[in-house]
């Protein structure tokens, strides 16, 4: 059996009232998988995940950080005041922060060496956009978004992180990449790793409208090491599914 990891980012979404029963729930889901699974929360929700999933399998983490250790960057959270709450992973480069909050492949590659720096894990994100797809450059895309991140990084470094995959046309769209879209593309990328970073054995997952119905058939692909999930991690029944899902 494939160990998974089924990471939920909840983006914007969740309250208090609705994350009390989640948490206590989900660490009793998660005991009793044999895959790894994860939640990354906005951040004023990162104090509760401390005092609930601390000590569970349940990894916790934040959605984004900034790449300075502190200043004056009014509204901005540092990796020092992630590491406060525990956190064991961050997700970074998100598409929707490319888009709509202009994160640039330089300023991803700082909070990388950040997060590594503070032992975070970070969740690394890339993906083309449908009209970089539709105009062959897809691959070129995702060379340059992983070559961009990770530049001045060694080996030890490259190992630590985990990767997503996720075309930014297959978001919250309802519409996934097919599986064979999604292993393409992962084990190109996973080629583009070893090759440039001598790491060989990169965890990889693929995110874009992942839920029950299609993950199976996702996520027994031979690259794909497991999922990152959005829209289906804000409802537990959905989640539990996917975090039981059990592939070859
Ligand atoms: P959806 O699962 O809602 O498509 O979102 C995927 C995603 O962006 C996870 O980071």
């Amino acid at each position: 059996m494939k160990k998974l990891y089924l990471i939920g980012n909840m983006k914007m979404n969740m309250s208090i009232a609705e994350l009390e029963p989640y948490f206590e729930n989900i660490t009793t889901i998660a005991s009793q998988s044999s895959n790894v699974v994860g939640v990354c929360v906005p951040y004023v929700y990162l104090d509760m995940a401390q005092g609930m999933l601390n000590g569970s399998k349940v990894l916790y983490g934040a959605q984004n950080m900034h790449f300075q250790d502190s200043g004056a960057y009014t509204g901005e959270i540092s990796a020092n005041m992630l590491e406060d709450f525990g956190c064991d992973l961050v997700v970074l480069g998100h598409s929707e922060r490319r888009a709509y909050f202009h994160e640039s492949d330089e300023e991803i590659n700082l909070k990388v060496k950040k997060a590594l720096e503070k032992g975070i894990t970070p969740i690394l994100c890339f993906g083309e956009t449908l009209e970089e797809r539709e105009g062959s450059m897809a691959h070129s895309v995702v060379e340059r978004q992983i070559v961009g991140a990770l530049a001045d990084l060694g080996e030890e470094d490259v190992s630590r992180i985990i990767f997503a995959y996720e075309p930014v046309w297959a978001i919250g769209t309802g519409v996934s990449a097919t599986s064979e879209q999604a292993e393409e593309m992962i084990s190109f990328a996973k080629r583009l790793i070893a090759d440039e970073f001598g790491v060989n054995n990169s965890i990889m997952l693929y995110g874009g409208s992942l839920k029950p119905s299609n993950a199976e058939d996702i996520l027994s692909k031979p690259s794909i090491d497991g999922g990152l999930i959005g829209g289906a991690c804000l409802k537990l029944q959905d989640f539990e599914q996917l975090i039981n899902t059990k592939v070859e």
